[in-house]
């Protein structure tokens, strides 16, 4: 479910890259589909990339290191890195501005919107999935200027519309919350799902 979400997102191009391919499991739904000339797998991990190697064969390429670094020159069109954590990804993306890429980072998801989009980044796709009870976001950014609220950055950008997973999300996360000792950070966090709350019943 998580990596159809991704897939999904993905659009026919030139050169396709999944940075910490793992199983190759993504890789392989881009090649049956045609949507690109050209796949790179990577990973950090040789026992990983092996995997990706036994699934995939010569419909990849492989390179094995951190990030985005043994691509060297190749600048793929659209890149995915996802199933990492949130500083993970702002790591291999340090100074990197990249023509499009989509990520769905396993923590600190505040951080990374904000960070991404202060280097240079603009979200034009962002949702919550869920996948065996655990739920995702999966964003998508290309090069351009956006200012983010303090909602978005901790909601996500289309928080507003209440997509996907993004309610049952929402409701768990307050259920939770309500359980826990009322601490200043907790009663933010109690009136920051409260706004969104009013944001949504008022479009509806
Ligand atoms: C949990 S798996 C996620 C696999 C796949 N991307 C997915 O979303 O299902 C994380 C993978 O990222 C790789 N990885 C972690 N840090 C990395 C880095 N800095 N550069 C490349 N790969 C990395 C790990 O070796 C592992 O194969």
């Amino acid at each position: 479910m998580r990596l159809k979400e991704i897939f999904a997102l993905i659009e026919r191009t030139k050169i396709f890259a999944d940075i910490g391919c793992d199983h190759g499991l993504l890789c392989k739904m881009v090649a049956d589909s045609d949507k690109a000339e050209r796949i790179i797998a990577t990973d950090i991990s040789e026992a990983c990339l092996n995997k990706a190697k036994l699934m995939l064969g010569d419909r990849a390429e492989y390179f094995l290191g951190d990030g985005l670094e043994p691509l060297k020159d190749i600048i793929p069109n659209i890149t995915v890195i996802s199933g990492m954590g949130g500083n993970t990804i702002l790591h291999i993306l340090e100074n990197r501005l990249l023509p499009e890429i989509i990520i769905s980072p396993q923590n600190d998801v505040y951080k990374v919107r904000d960070k991404l989009v202060s280097n240079g980044y603009k979200i034009i796709e962002d949702k919550v999935v869920s996948d065996n009870n655990k739920f995702y976001d999966i964003i998508k950014l290309v090069p351009g200027k956006q200012n983010l609220t303090e909602l978005q950055k901790t909601f996500g950008v289309f928080y507003f519309r209440g997509e996907g997973a993004f309610m049952q999300r929402l409701f768990q996360t307050k259920q939770k919350i309500l359980t826990y000792k009322l601490t200043k950070e907790n009663e933010k966090k109690l009136q920051e799902i409260s706004e969104v709350e009013k944001c949504l019943k008022s479009k509806m």
